[in-house]
């Protein structure tokens, strides 16, 4: 555990008889927010091999673990941001679970454009491209139908943001997006 600081070992017992930790009732009504700092998305594949050559070849990620099941991808600054996992065999993709997991972009309608571009020429699966009034969502697949995607936020202050969505009742409308090449 060399390099964690000390506080944040406290409370872990690695290995040791497992203890149910004592109840302390709360207040009614208690919430404690955790307070999220950044997310990360672990989905099963029929192969994590291939598919984290796909991630890879197509978003950019790096592999920074494996194991035997699994390969653990990263967009350059944290340990992990997308974990593969292999799934039983013949495992479908089914109709409850994620719908999409969204990946804002940096940059503005034409950084998305020329990823649209990137995404058709090597023959991803693109969905549909969405006007949110706040944004531009590029929508595709990875190879076992995961649904991701990219958007460009055309609102860039998250206050304002907030506001437009909830006043247009999360707004989705198809629209053309002109990939660039
Ligand atoms: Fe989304």
């Amino acid at each position: 555990m060399a390099g964690i600081p000390r506080d944040h070992r406290r409370g872990l017992d690695h290995g040791r008889r497992r203890r149910r930790p004592r109840r302390h009732p709360l207040k009614e009504h208690t919430v404690i927010k955790p307070v999220v700092v950044r997310t990360h998305l672990s989905l099963f594949v029929r192969d994590p091999e291939t598919s984290a050559a796909w991630y890879a070849d197509v978003l950019g990620l790096e592999v920074t673990a494996r194991g035997p099941q699994w390969v653990f991808l990263s967009f350059g600054r944290k340990h992990h941001d997308i974990a593969l996992i292999q799934a039983e065999d013949g495992a479908a993709h089914g109709g409850l679970g994620l719908q999409h997991y969204g990946l804002e972009i940096q940059g503005d309608v034409d950084d998305l454009r020329r990823l649209y571009g990137m995404l058709l020429s090597k023959g991803v699966k693109v969905v549909k491209t969405t006007d949110h009034k706040v944004g531009i969502g590029l929508y595709f697949e990875d190879p076992d139908g995961n649904r991701f995607e990219l958007f460009a936020e055309t609102v860039t202050d998250d206050d304002e943001g907030r506001r437009i969505l909830g006043e247009h009742n999360a707004p989705s409308e198809p629209v053309e997006l002109e990939p660039l090449y």
